[in-house]
């Protein structure tokens, strides 16, 4: 009995061990060098989200990072010697100088090239003291250019207590040349600040000061920049530099590298396996820091946009791992060290781990909508449910499309049928457009699909290696295609029903009900069948004739709903599709608060579904740090949504497996769902975004309940040019007698029904 007992604690203590290994970085084989978990390094604090070295960045990483996340200052001295915080030797680009001191400019050698501009060795600690900083980088926000004036080392070290640093001297010569002495500084800074790490990109430099830290606690690291560069006081390139680290590791204990050292990329941007460089740096007993690692600017398309992803396969390959990474965004890496690295990928994630994961077009993200290769990898990324956008053809076929327009996800405008633009008042808004239903199946088999590219306006291409790749399905293929996937369920998107039964003579939904029973889905309960539409019209008609799930989706932000309304979306439906905005409203991408409807949704015993989610960070409210694991993790911990629509499955599904979801108290910060609208609170009142006006109310009048209009026969077809394409569904033999009499029954009630009306 006691071995048996004992046997059992022991068990017990061995999963606690196992289950709670992910999140303890004590316990996890780390490739660095020393073994442990990497550091993260917030280059200028939370330089992506707020001015370079201004003291709200370095409060806002605190915030957001790792317990130990070191901050980097780039350090610039003064005409007085004093060692300010600031990212560039020139401080046009990071302050206001140019306006304060305009035309003061200076031309000096730097590195032996000239450089115009306003240096930071012309000007006293005093002359600078009422400069303010602003942003580098234009695809940061600029609400936040002025919130902070030029800060000291000592200063910020005094408002951040009992935090790591590190300074980086990037330009030791030109300050020697300048009769200032880094070295001077080092030491002052030194008996009141405790640094952890120095960096240089000159060997010179470090060389002469590294006798002095050989015992000391502070490391020594070389900064390699770009590789064609020539070192200042050996004139050798980085490149030739690389090849000799037994001869860096005289003189430090690390370099830091730029992160294309490591996972480089060819001419399209596509990543190439990485270098040896971790290993044979980790060889020489150096430690390995990669630099430039940020939210908001294109990065490989092997990384689908997340830069989560990016910061795992630095430090979570299977061959090594970097000793830190140095980014604007310490909220990124500290995710990825915290909680996100070395999951199990294979293993299966408990029952009721939310979100529920709906595709969008399949991995609309990765490829082009709704074709085989999208619904391919939005399986393989772990999507619960994939989607139809069902379309009809000309022909009658129901087929999957993004879009009613088919200008949207296919090349049509480069194909012969490119004049068949038409402008329809019910669809698509009136706009104009090559709609389904004017080509016949054949005809749009034999058009390319087309990516999505809904940032294109920034220059985020998606994938474009396969833009034009993949087919499209029937209906019957797509279904035919999930049924024996590892998923919950399919979705399919009815819309324009009216229209189509009117206008064009087809019933959209009793197409998509014989296809389901013709591929055997009225008798099947492995998977789950969900119709959706945004109109309650559809929703009632197969809530008459089937048991599938039914979703109402809400196609314009909404602020709050009736109650009477949702009493009534009750009646015809399991849960409701809202748009992000209804949740988190937003104005010039800043989150201003929060409105109540997911719980008062949820209250009625309705599910919540929120589209759209994407990786790019244009889609995301800065409040989410241009990272879409904090998006998610904040509309699921923070709103309580029931599921996500996503483009991209496999970012919403490693969310869902990351190890910090279930740790109460103990949740590190970075995974707590962000405030809405603490970024306000930080800006000045001539840069707050304008009030918005307050999203309209969903009321009773908005829910339309009238039946379809029945399909009417006399409408003129448009002529069909397809040669083999299929029959039309309804005249399909093989549609579900039970399905077929049942539709058949409807369509009479309707037509009784809109009599009666007349
Ligand atoms: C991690 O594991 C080690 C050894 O098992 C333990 O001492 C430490 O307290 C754990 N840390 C956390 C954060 O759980
Ligand atoms: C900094 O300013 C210089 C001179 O005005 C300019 O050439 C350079 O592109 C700027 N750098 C950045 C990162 O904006
Ligand atoms: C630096 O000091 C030397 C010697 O005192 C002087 O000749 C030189 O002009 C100074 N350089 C600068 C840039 O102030
Ligand atoms: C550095 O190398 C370049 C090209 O090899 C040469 O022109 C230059 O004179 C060298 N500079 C010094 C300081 O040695
Ligand atoms: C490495 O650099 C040192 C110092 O410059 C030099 O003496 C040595 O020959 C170099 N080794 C190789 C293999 O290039
Ligand atoms: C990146 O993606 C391209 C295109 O899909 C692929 O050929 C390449 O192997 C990928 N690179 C890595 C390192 O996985
Ligand atoms: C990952 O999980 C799968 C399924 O639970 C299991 O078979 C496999 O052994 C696990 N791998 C590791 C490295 O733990
Ligand atoms: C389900 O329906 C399909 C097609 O209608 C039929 O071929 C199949 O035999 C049915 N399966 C069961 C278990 O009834
Ligand atoms: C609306 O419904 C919520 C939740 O069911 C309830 O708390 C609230 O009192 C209702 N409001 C009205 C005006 O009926
Ligand atoms: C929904 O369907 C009904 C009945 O077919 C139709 O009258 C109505 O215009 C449709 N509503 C919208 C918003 O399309």
């Amino acid at each position: 009995m006691a071995i048996l007992r004992f046997l059992f604690l022991f068990l017990f203590l061995l999963v606690t061990v196992l289950t709670s290994g992910a999140a303890n970085s004590t316990t996890i084989p780390w490739r660095t060098l020393s073994g442990n978990a990497p550091i993260v390094i917030a280059k200028g604090g939370f330089s992506g989200l707020f001015p370079d070295s201004s003291l709200t960045a370095y409060k806002a990483a605190v915030l957001t990072s790792l317990t130990d996340v070191i901050f980097c200052f780039d350090v610039q001295l003064t005409k007085d010697g004093f060692g300010i915080c600031a990212p560039d030797l020139l401080l046009d680009n990071c302050t206001d100088i140019a306006t304060a001191f305009n035309g003061h400019q200076k031309n000096y050698p730097v590195n032996g090239v000239p450089v115009n501009g306003y240096f930071s060795v012309d000007y006293t600690l005093k002359d600078l003291s009422n400069l303010y900083l602003k942003q580098v980088v234009l695809s940061c926000p600029f609400e936040f250019d002025g919130i902070n004036s030029i800060s000291t080392v000592e200063e910020i070290a005094q408002e951040i207590k009992s935090r790591r640093f590190w300074l980086n001297i990037q330009h030791d010569l030109f300050f020697a040349q300048h009769n200032l002495s880094v070295r001077s500084f080092v030491s002052s800074v030194l008996r009141r600040v405790i640094i952890d790490y120095i960096s240089s990109p000159e060997v010179g430099f470090l060389k002469s000061i590294a006798a002095r830290f050989k015992k000391s606690r502070t490391k020594l690291i070389f900064r390699f920049l770009g590789t064609d560069n020539p070192e200042p006081s050996t004139n050798q390139t980085y490149a030739t530099l690389l090849k000799n680290l037994t001869f860096i590791k005289t003189f430090t204990s690390g370099i830091l590298i730029p992160k294309y050292y490591i996972w480089s990329t060819d001419s399209n941007q596509y990543l190439l396996p990485h270098s040896s460089v971790v290993l044979d740096a980790h060889r020489e007993r150096l430690e390995v820091y990669a630099s430039n690692f940020e939210n908001d600017v294109p990065f490989s398309y092997n990384y689908s946009y997340d830069p989560l992803a990016e910061s795992l396969s630095y430090i979570d390959n299977g061959d090594f791992s970097v000793d830190g990474l140095v980014t604007g965004f310490p909220i990124t890496p500290s995710e990825a060290i915290g909680c996100f690295a070395h999951i199990n990928i294979s293993s299966s994630d408990s029952e009721d781990a939310k979100p529920v994961i709906i595709s969008h077009n399949g991995a609309s993200g990765i490829y082009a909508g709704s074709t085989d290769l999208a619904y391919q990898q939005a399986v393989s990324d772990g999507a619960d449910i994939i989607d139809c956008s069902v379309q009809m053809t000309s022909d009658g076929v129901p087929i999957c499309v993004n879009s009613v327009d088919l200008v949207d996800g296919t090349t049509v405008v480069q194909s012969p049928f490119n004049t068949r633009l038409s402008s329809i008042p019910e669809i698509h808004g009136g706009a104009s457009g090559i709609f389904t239903f004017i080509l016949t199946w054949s005809e749009i088999k034999s058009l390319n699909p087309l990516i999505s590219n809904p940032y294109l306006i920034s220059a985020l291409k998606r994938n474009p290696a396969y833009a034009t790749t993949g087919i499209f399905m029937m209906l019957v293929d797509f279904l035919t295609f999930a049924k024996d996937k590892p998923i919950a369920g399919i979705l399919i998107n009815i819309e324009n029903a009216a229209y189509l039964a009117e206008k064009q003579g087809f019933s959209i939904t009793d197409s998509v009900l014989d296809a389901l029973s013709q591929t055997g889905y009225n008798n099947q309960t492995r998977l789950g069948v969900m119709v959706q539409s945004t109109n309650i019209s559809v929703l009632s008609k197969f809530k008459q004739l089937t048991n599938y799930k039914r979703m109402y989706m809400l196609d314009e932000s909404i602020g709050d709903a009736l109650n009477s309304s949702l009493q009534d979306n009750k009646q015809y439906a399991d849960s409701v599709a809202i748009k992000k905005f209804s949740i988190y409203p937003t104005s010039k991408s800043f989150m201003t608060g929060s409105t109540d409807l997911v719980a008062k949704i949820q209250s009625f015993g309705l599910s919540v579904y929120v589209y759209l989610f994407r990786n790019e960070f244009m889609s995301q409210a800065w409040d989410f740090f241009s990272d879409p694991t904090v998006e998610i993790n904040s509309y699921v911990q923070g709103a309580g949504v029931d599921g996500i629509f996503t483009d991209f499955p496999g970012t919403a599904r490693r969310y869902r497996r990351n190890a910090c979801l279930n740790m109460g108290k103990q949740k590190p910060d970075f995974m707590k769902p962000v405030e809405p609208g603490s970024l306000l609170q930080v800006m000045t009142a001539e840069t707050l975004p304008p009030i918005q006006a307050p999203l309209p109310i969903l009321k009773d009048s908005d829910v339309d309940e009238l039946p379809l209009p029945a399909v009417s026969v006399s409408s003129p077809r448009p002529s069909a040019g397809g040669g083999n394409a299929p029959a039309p569904t309804s005249s399909t033999p093989s549609g579900q007698p039970r399905n077929g009499a049942a539709s058949m029954i409807t369509c009479l009630a309707i037509l009784l029904l809109v009599s009666l009306r007349i």
